[in-house]
C-alpha cells in the first residue's frame, strides 16, 4: 500500500517512523511519503491561507497549493489500474472513522491525506479533487482538533495494523475490540494475586469453554454499559447466532 500525506507541518507525522508502522514500512508493505504543502507555494512568503470570502474568524487554506500538491501525489503515485487513489480530508464536518472504515481503506492500494489548518481549505479543492479521487472527508469523533495531522496519525496507525503482515500475530486482530461490533474483555496477567485483588478464577480453571462463555458475556455486558450505542446497531439475530456458537 502506498500513503501520501500532505501537511504544513511534516515534522508532525515523524512519530509514522516509530514502532509497527515504521517497522512495516522499513520492510515495504507500507511506502509512506509526507510532502510539506509550502513547497507547492510561489510566493516569496510561502503563503497557504488567506480571510475568508463572506467575513468571518479565522483563515482559510488557499486553493492552488492544494491543487499543485495532489497533481504532483497522482503523478508519483502507482499506476491506476481503475482504482482511483482515495484521498481522506481530515475534518470534523467528515463522516466518522470506524474500525469498519478502516478495514475498507486497508484493502486499497493508494490513500492520500490532506491535512487541513485554519478553517479549513477552500471548498473548490474538493470538488476539484473528486474528479480524480475517491474524496472522503473524515472525522476522529465529534470533537475539534487543530489540523488533520493528529487525526492522519491515528488513521494511519489503525489502517495500518490491518494490512497483512503488519501485525506478527494476524490471531490478535479477531478478538480486539470492534473486530465483532463489542467492545473487547478485560484481560489480567501475572500474579494471579496482586494487592489482594485475585484474577477472576474462571480464568485459572483451563477450561476453555468456560472462559470463552465468560469473556463473551463480559464483552456483552462491558458494550451495553459503556456503547449502548454498539448494541443497537448489532443484528439481533447475528448476535443470538454468535452467542450460541460460544
Ligand atoms: N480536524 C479537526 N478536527 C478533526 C476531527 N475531529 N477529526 C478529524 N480531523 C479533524
Amino acid at each position: 500500500m502506498r500513503i501520501d500525506v500532505v501537511s504544513i507541518f511534516p515534522e508532525y507525522l515523524a512519530a509514522l517512523d516509530l514502532s509497527l508502522i515504521g517497522k512495516a514500512r522499513r520492510q515495504g508493505l507500507l511506502e509512506l511519503s509526507v510532502a510539506d504543502l509550502r513547497e507547492y507555494t510561489t510566493d516569496r512568503h510561502r503563503t497557504v491561507d488567506d480571510t475568508p470570502y463572506g467575513g468571518g474568524a479565522g483563515m482559510v487554506m488557499k486553493p492552488e497549493p492544494w491543487a499543485q500538491a495532489l497533481e504532483d501525489v497522482l503523478a508519483r503515485g502507482p499506476a491506476a489500474e481503475g482504482q482511483r487513489p482515495v484521498l481522506v480530508v481530515p475534518s470534523p464536518a467528515g463522516e466518522v472513522f470506524t474500525q469498519a472504515v478502516a478495514r475498507e481503506l486497508a484493502g486499497r492500494e493508494h490513500l492520500v491525506f490532506a491535512c487541513g489548518r485554519y478553517e479549513g481549505i477552500d471548498e473548490r479543492v474538493v470538488d476539484w479533487a473528486r474528479e480524480r479521487f475517491e474524496v472522503r472527508p473524515t472525522s476522529l469523533g465529534d470533537y475539534v482538533l487543530n489540523g488533520g495531522e493528529v487525526a492522519v496519525l491515528a488513521m494511519v496507525e489503525a489502517i495500518g495494523r490491518l494490512v497483512p503482515g503488519v501485525i506478527g500475530n494476524p490471531e490478535s486482530l479477531v478478538e480486539e475490540s470492534h473486530a465483532d461490533g463489542l467492545l473487547e474483555y478485560p484481560v489480567y496477567t501475572k500474579p494471579a494475586v496482586w494487592r489482594d485483588r485475585p484474577v477472576p478464577e474462571v480464568l485459572l480453571s483451563g477450561h476453555h469453554g468456560r472462559v470463552a462463555r465468560w469473556r463473551r458475556d463480559l464483552q456483552l455486558r462491558r458494550t451495553a454499559a459503556r456503547r449502548p450505542d454498539l448494541v443497537a446497531a448489532l443484528d439481533p439475530a447475528a448476535l443470538d447466532r454468535a452467542d450460541r456458537a460460544v
